[in-house]
C-alpha cells in the first residue's frame, strides 16, 4: 500500500519534467496526424517557401521546426555529381564519384523484374549515402521514334514491359528512404521542341500506350513523386495540367505523392496553383541571371503566389494541399530516422551493375555460332572502333555522371583474353572526340589526324590476319546522338561507320559488330556480318560485361525492348509525317496519328514491313524448345482467370536463360485492336537438358481495351488467342479461350 502511493507520488511529481514530444515529431503517431500537426504550426511564408527550389537541386524544409530540406539528384543511371548552389558548374567535391549502372534500355532488355529491384535498391543506396531524398528517375516515356535523343533513359516501346520493370525499380529504390521521381509525365516522346510541343493524342491511345507505365509506377511501384514533362498536352504544359495531374494522376490513380516540375517546366502561377504542381524547380535554370534580387523568390510558386494569397486573390486550400504532400514526402524520406545509411561505390554495386549489364545484352545475330569466342594461345583478335575506347558515362545531358571507374570495352577484352591472345586495336573511324559535361571531363585524348580512308585501310590490313574482328561502334552521348535536348538526324550510324563495317566484312567472315546505343540503328550490312550484339550504355562495368558475353562466361539472355526498324519510313510516327525534327519557336502541334500502333503493334498489322529485329528478339548460346501451350479452361467467366502453361526445355549444351513471352489477341472486337499485345513474361534459367513449366495467369484486365466513349477498360465476350512466344515475331504456340 505504502509502495503504491510512493509510485503514484513519484509519477505526479515527475510528470512535468517529461518534455511533451509534439505530434509532428512523435514517431509513434500516424504520419497523417503528424502532417496535420506540422501544417498547423507553419506560417504562410514557411508554407510557400516549401513549394519551390532554393538552389539548383534543393528545396527548403522548415528550419524552425527541424524539418530538413529536400535534396534531389539525377538520375536515373547513377547519382549525379554535385554542382554549385546556383550554377550548373561542378562544385568540385572529391567524394561524389559514383557507380554508373547500365542505362534503362539495358535494364528493360533484361526482362527480369529481379534485376529491376536490384538496380533500384543499389542506386538508392548510393543516393542515400550521398544524402539525397529524391532521385530524378526512372523514366518511362514510350519509345515512339528511334530518333528520340532520350530513349536510352527509358524502358522501350511496350507499356506492359515498361510498367512491369519500373515498379520493382521504384520499390527497391524507395526501400532506402529515397523517393523515386518518375519522369517525364507525360507524352515527352522526343526532344526537339520539347518545351513547345503540344501533343494531340486520342484518349484510347493515351490510356493504352502512354499512361500505363506511369500508372504502374504509381500503383504498383508506389512512387512518392513524379515529374511533369516539358511539353504541352491539350494546350497546357504538363507541369501544371489539370487533366493529367489532378484528374488522372490524383483522382483516377489515387497518387498521394509530390508533383515536381521538370527544370524550367513551370510557366504560370495560376496554373501552377490550380493544376496540380507541388514543387517548382529550375525556372530560369541559368541560375540568377533572369531573376531580380533572388531568382528563387521570384519563381512562379514563390512571391507571386504569396502576393496572390495576401491580396486575397486566391485562398489557401491549394497551398495546404501542396504542403501536406511535401510534408508526406519529407516523412517518407528525410524525417524517417530508421532509413538505412546507404553506401557508395561498394563491391556489391559494381557486381550489380555487371550482372544487370550481362543480362541486358542482346545477341541479335549469331550465324554459324561465331560467338562465344574460342580463344587459345596465339588467337589474333582485332578490335576496331571508337566506342571501344570512348568513355560513355560523361555526356547525354542530365544523366551524365562522374564515375569512380569505367571499364572500357577494349580494356575488358584485354583483361579477359590478353594473357593468351594477341590483341590489336585500330581506330576505324573518328566519331566525336569531345568528352565533357557541365565541367566533368573524361580526360581522354581521342584526337586523330588520319583521314577516313587511311583509318579504314589500316583496320582492313589487320582484319585480314585476324581470327576475330570485333567492331565496336554505334552512337555516343553527344548532341544529336543519344542525348537530351536534341534528337538524332536519322536512323543511320554516324561518322561513316557503315563504310568501315562493309570494308571489314569484305575481308573476313569472323566479324562481330557490337552496337553501343540506346536506340535502334539502320544496318545496311546486316547480311554480310555473321554476329551482332546490342550492347547499350553499360556504365562502369561496360568492358567487363562485353568480355563476359563475348567469351561465353555469360550466356546472353536479353531481348529487345523496342523494334529495330529497317528504315525510318517503316516507323509509324514517321510514316504519318507529324514529326519534322525542325526546331521552332512557336508551339508545334504534334498529332500522334499512329495511335495505338506503336512498335510491334504496327509491324504486326503491316504484314508487308518486316522489322530488322523485332521487339522481344534476342538469341542465346543455347537453344530452347517450347511445348504446346495449354489453358486450364477453354472459358473465362466475368471475374475468373485462366492459367496458361507451357513447357520450355533447354535443348542446347550450355546453361542459359530464356524470356518466355505471352501476348494476347482479340479475334473480334467493336474497336480495331492490335493483332497481339504483350500481357506477361517470365525469365527462366535452365541447365542443359532441363525443362520447366512456365505459367501465366490471364484475367479480364489482360483481355481489355480502353473504350474512350465509356471512359473505361472493356473486355468484350468472345474468343481470344493467347500466344506464347520467344519474340514478337517468333510465336511458338497458341491457345484460345473464350470470355463468357
Ligand atoms: C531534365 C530532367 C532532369 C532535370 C534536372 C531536365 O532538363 O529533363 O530529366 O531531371 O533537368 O537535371
Amino acid at each position: 500500500m505504502r509502495f503504491a502511493s510512493f509510485i503514484a507520488g513519484f509519477a505526479l511529481t515527475a510528470a512535468p519534467l517529461v518534455a511533451q514530444v509534439p505530434v509532428y515529431l512523435d514517431e509513434t503517431k500516424p504520419v497523417e496526424d503528424r502532417i496535420e500537426d506540422a501544417l498547423g504550426r507553419m506560417t504562410l511564408e514557411e508554407k510557400v517557401a516549401m513549394l519551390h527550389a532554393q538552389s539548383k537541386f534543393s528545396s527548403r524544409g522548415v528550419p524552425r521546426l527541424g524539418i530538413p530540406d529536400i535534396w534531389t539528384t539525377d538520375g536515373p543511371h547513377g547519382i549525379r555529381p554535385e554542382v554549385l548552389w546556383d550554377q550548373w558548374d561542378q562544385a568540385g567535391w572529391t567524394n561524389d564519384s559514383c557507380v554508373a549502372f547500365p542505362a534503362l534500355t539495358c535494364l528493360a532488355a533484361t526482362w527480369n523484374t529481379e534485376m529491376a529491384e536490384l538496380y533500384g535498391r543499389s542506386l538508392g543506396e548510393e543516393a542515400r549515402y550521398r544524402n539525397k531524398s529524391v532521385v530524378l528517375g526512372p523514366g518511362v516515356n514510350i519509345y515512339r521514334t528511334p530518333l528520340n535523343g532520350r530513349n536510352f533513359e527509358y524502358m522501350g516501346e511496350d507499356p506492359y514491359l515498361a510498367g512491369a520493370m519500373v515498379a520493382p525499380y521504384i520499390r527497391g529504390l524507395q526501400s532506402n528512404g529515397v523517393a523515386a521521381c518518375v519522369k517525364h509525365y507525360a507524352l515527352n516522346n522526343h526532344e526537339v521542341n520539347r518545351h513547345n510541343t503540344n501533343v494531340i493524342v486520342d484518349d484510347r491511345t493515351l490510356y493504352e500506350i502512354y499512361l500505363p507505365a506511369f500508372k504502374a509506377a504509381v500503383q504498383e511501384g508506389g512512387a512518392w513523386s513524379i515529374m511533369g514533362s516539358y511539353n504541352l498536352f491539350e494546350d497546357t504544359h504538363c507541369c501544371h495540367n489539370d487533366r493529367t495531374l489532378n484528374r488522372i494522376l490524383r483522382d483516377e490513380w489515387g497518387f498521394d505523392g509530390v508533383v515536381i516540375s521538370d527544370w524550367g517546366g513551370t510557366h504560370d502561377t495560376d496554373q501552377a496553383i490550380r493544376n496540380g504542381l507541388d514543387l517548382e524547380f529550375g525556372s530560369w535554370t541559368d541560375g540568377l541571371r533572369s531573376g531580380t534580387k533572388n531568382a528563387y523568390d521570384n519563381y512562379f510558386l514563390a512571391y507571386p503566389y504569396l502576393e496572390k494569397i495576401r491580396s486575397g486573390e486566391v485562398g489557401t486550400e491549394e497551398l495546404d494541399a501542396k504542403v501536406r504532400r511535401i510534408l508526406r514526402l519529407a516523412y517518407r524520406t528525410v524525417m524517417d530516422r530508421n532509413r538505412p545509411l546507404g553506401s557508395l561505390c561498394s563491391d556489391e554495386h559494381y557486381a550489380a551493375a555487371r550482372r544487370i549489364g550481362g543480362e541486358g545484352m542482346v545477341l541479335l545475330k549469331n550465324d554459324g555460332g561465331l560467338l562465344p569466342m574460342k580463344v587459345e594461345k596465339g588467337t589474333r583478335i582485332l578490335v576496331v572502333g571508337e566506342n571501344a575506347v570512348k568513355m560513355m558515362t560523361v555526356g547525354g545531358g542530365s544523366s551524365s555522371l562522374k564515375v569512380q571507374r569505367e571499364i572500357l570495352p577494349l580494356d575488358g577484352i584485354r583483361e579477359r583474353f590478353g594473357d593468351v591472345a594477341e590483341i590489336v586495336y585500330k581506330r576505324g573511324y573518328v566519331g566525336d572526340v569531345t568528352g565533357e559535361y557541365n565541367g566533368v571531363t573524361t580526360g581522354q585524348d581521342l584526337s586523330e589526324s588520319r583521314s577516313a580512308e587511311e583509318l579504314i585501310a589500316d583496320a582492313v590490313a589487320e582484319a585480314e590476319k585476324a581470327d576475330y574482328v570485333i567492331f565496336i561502334g554505334g552512337l555516343n552521348k553527344s548532341d544529336h546522338q543519344d542525348c537530351e535536348n536534341t534528337d538524332r538526324a536519322g536512323l543511320e550510324l554516324p561518322y561513316g561507320q557503315d563504310a568501315v563495317i562493309e570494308a571489314l566484312a569484305a575481308v573476313t567472315d569472323r566479324l562481330v559488330v557490337v552496337n553501343v546505343s540506346g536506340n535502334a540503328v539502320a544496318m545496311p550490312w546486316v547480311d554480310e556480318v555473321p554476329a551482332i550484339l546490342q550492347a547499350w550504355y553499360i556504365g562502369s562495368e561496360a568492358g567487363h560485361v562485353l568480355a563476359d558475353v563475348l567469351s561465353g562466361d555469360v550466356n546472353p539472355s536479353g531481348k529487345l525492348p523496342f523494334t529495330f526498324p529497317e528504315k525510318l519510313e517503316d516507323v509509324p510516327a514517321h510514316i504519318f509525317g507529324d514529326y519534322t525534327g525542325i526546331s521552332q519557336r512557336d508551339t508545334v502541334d504534334i498529332e500522334y496519328k499512329d495511335g495505338i500502333y506503336v512498335g510491334y503493334r504496327w509491324t504486326d498489322m503491316q504484314k508487308k514491313t518486316k522489322p530488322l529485329f523485332a521487339f522481344g528478339h534476342g538469341l542465346s548460346y543455347t537453344e530452347f524448345q517450347y511445348g504446346r501451350p495449354v489453358a486450364d479452361s477453354a472459358f473465362m467467366s466475368e471475374d475468373g482467370t485462366v492459367t496458361v502453361s507451357v513447357e520450355v526445355t533447354n535443348t542446347g549444351s550450355r546453361a542459359g536463360q530464356e524470356v518466355v513471352q505471352m501476348y494476347i489477341g482479340d479475334r473480334k472486337s467493336s474497336l480495331p485492336r492490335p493483332l497481339k499485345e504483350l500481357k506477361g513474361f517470365s525469365k527462366v534459367y535452365l541447365e542443359p537438358g532441363e525443362s520447366t513449366v512456365v505459367t501465366f495467369e490471364v484475367d479480364r484486365d489482360d483481355l481489355s481495351f480502353f473504350d474512350p466513349d465509356r471512359h473505361e477498360w472493356v473486355a468484350e465476350p468472345g474468343k481470344f488467342d493467347i500466344y506464347v512466344a520467344a519474340a514478337s515475331d517468333d510465336v511458338r504456340g497458341k491457345v484460345s479461350i473464350e470470355l463468357k
